[in-house]
């Protein structure tokens, strides 16, 4: 299968399949011109960095209630939003969150739209930088996340253990990432990996790609990835 058919067919397939999740602009809204929110965008990729989509939601709702742009959050007294970040955890995340809103709102309120100026600000590393760069701005970028490497894997048979395989994933990646649709894209992948392509017993009679994965023509898929022992 060609590159693109892997695109469409995961494209296809988050059309009918997506989460609903209350940071997300569906396909149908997107194919009508919606446009995402890059403050809503930011929040929740920053509140996912090491938290479950299921703990997220509440506060991601909270914090809108309560802030519902960069300006106010920037407004905010520190205090206020490490209470409203208590039970996320990795509290690390909630002084950076602060710091980048002061510097985003001092700025003149608009979010950078590429990866290289978002990785400039406090608390936005590479993942965070490809996310908000590809769902906000309809960038290209490489979104790679656990459930992402986990379904490249499998999709080209990478034995090679992880740490290491991304190296040979990140390429591959890029090389699937389509020009039309890369946000909606990268949220299918995690979507595949969270609800299909999962660590145990994948549900792959379900699966979009089943046709186009290596690991699944070739034997079974539940072996990769492949970790280094520590
Ligand atoms: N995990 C991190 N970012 C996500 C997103 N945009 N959709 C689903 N899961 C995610």
């Amino acid at each position: 299968p060609s590159r693109g058919d892997i695109a469409q067919h995961l494209l296809r397939w988050y059309d009918a399949n997506h989460r609903e999740l209350p940071w997300r602009v569906p396909p149908r809204q997107l194919a009508a011109g919606a446009r995402p929110n890059p403050y809503h965008v930011w929040l929740s990729e920053i509140m996912l960095q090491q938290t479950t989509v299921e703990a997220v939601k509440p506060y991601f709702r909270k914090f809108l209630e309560q802030w519902p742009d960069v300006e106010s959050l920037a407004d905010a007294e520190t205090d206020d939003v490490m209470k409203a970040w208590a039970g996320l955890g990795y509290y690390s995340r909630a002084r950076n969150l602060k710091a980048c809103a002061d510097l985003v709102a001092a700025g003149g309120g608009s979010f950078p739209d590429t990866e290289k100026a978002l990785l400039s600000l406090p608390g936005i590393g590479p993942y965070t930088a490809a996310a908000i760069a590809s769902i906000a701005f309809g960038r290209p970028a490489a979104v790679m996340d656990g459930n992402v490497e986990r379904v490249m894997a499998r999709l080209y048979a990478i034995a090679t253990p992880l740490p290491d395989a991304k190296a040979e994933i990140r390429p591959l990646l890029e090389t699937l990432v389509p020009s039309e649709r890369p946000g909606d894209f990268a949220q299918a992948m995690m979507d595949l990996g969270a609800t299909i392509c999962t660590p145990r017993r994948p549900r792959c009679m379900l699966c979009p790609l089943r046709e186009d994965c290596l690991a699944l023509t070739r034997g079974d898929p539940e072996l990769l990835p492949v970790r280094a022992p520590k």
